[in-house]
């Protein structure tokens, strides 16, 4: 699973830009398939039928897009301006290594501001001369994202910037690729655009109309100094979501979630999320409603250039999934 993850983070996919993600992933898929299509927002749809007589869509969802900056102006000295595509933490923003699609690095730094900085202060380096010379590298509107490193962390752990969301995409990969013959279809959907409100996940659930939908994605912390909230800890478990402030889980499609983790002999943690939202929202109000859950790996330090999840949990998901199908 590791090796899985590791190529799954390296592909650079800021959101609307996701294509270079649905290249590696479609590679790793496409034996264990049915059908496998592209949509036009760009979302990658894997589809493995099922073997029942009428079978039950169920349609699964791991985002591909990665939160990024976009640069909104060239400074004559060659600095670049940028705002946010999707939710930068001022926080966890500046100081940081950045890559574009095309290759080109650089630094984004805040210039310096009495009290805290805002958007509107960070500037990115990308070692030009001036501002012609930028733009032999860079156009506004080019998006560039933290640059991938991904290291272990202790004997479990590993770190790295994309992990929101690709460990769910390797979960979702490795589920399709151990899963075998199933009574239900599964909708495999790697979607494109959810740290700006779920636009993939949106349409996909639309044009494939599944029964049942679950949405792959982590979820906040509550283990590190002064974090108590949510109740959710490193190691304890895949986390099955009650709430959170997009979504509600179907009661019964949380419970059957659960007893599968419980029949699989994994640790299940409850999840209640103070804050933040899935492609579970745009899943649940599709149509005429479609019963929603979403399945959470607990990861630290979300939206940072450092998150940090457990391999331990993503072995309980990837047994609670295939439980949840296999019975
Ligand atoms: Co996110
Ligand atoms: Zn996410």
């Amino acid at each position: 699973m590791f090796d899985l993850l590791k190529k799954l983070l390296s592909p650079i996919g800021p959101s609307g830009l996701e294509t270079p993600v649905a290249d590696t992933i479609r590679e790793e898929i496409a034996a264990y398939v049915d059908t496998i299509e592209v949509d036009a927002l760009g979302n990658l749809i894997a589809t493995k039928l099922g073997k029942a007589e009428n079978p039950r869509k169920v349609m699964l969802s791991a985002h591909m897009d990665h939160i990024g900056y976009i640069v909104t102006g060239i400074e004559k000295e060659g600095f670049l301006r940028v705002t946010n595509v999707g939710g930068i933490g001022i926080n966890n923003s500046y100081n940081r290594h950045v890559v574009f699609p095309n290759g080109v690095h650089g630094v984004v730094v805040a210039q310096p501001v009495t009290g805290q900085p805002a958007l509107k202060d960070l500037f990115v380096d990308i070692g030009a001369q001036d501002k012609d010379d930028a733009k032999c590298m860079v156009q506004l509107g080019d998006v560039c994202v933290y640059a991938n490193d991904c290291f272990r962390l202790g004997e479990h752990r590993v770190s790295a910037p994309a992990m929101d969301d690709r460990c769910a995409c390797a979960l979702l990969v490795k589920l399709l690729q151990t899963v075998g013959e199933t009574q239900d279809t599964i909708i495999a959907v790697f979607s494109v655009q959810e740290e700006v409100g779920c636009r993939g996940a949106k349409v996909a659930s639309f044009a494939k109309a599944p029964d049942v939908g679950i949405a792959l994605d982590v979820t906040g912390w509550g283990d590190t100094p002064s974090v108590t909230q949510p109740e959710i800890k490193l190691g304890e478990g895949i986390a099955v979501k009650v709430m959170d402030r997009a979504s509600i889980s179907h009661p019964a499609l949380r419970e059957a979630l659960l007893a599968a983790g419980e029949k699989a002999g994994v640790k299940t943690q409850r999840e209640v999320l103070p804050y933040g939202g899935t492609d579970a929202s745009a899943m649940q109000t599709s149509r005429g409603g479609i019963p929603v859950c979403t399945v959470s790996i607990p990861c630290r330090y979300v939206h940072s250039a450092c998150e940090v999840i457990d391999m331990r949990d993503m072995d309980a998901g990837l047994h609670l999934l295939q439980t949840y199908f296999k019975g």
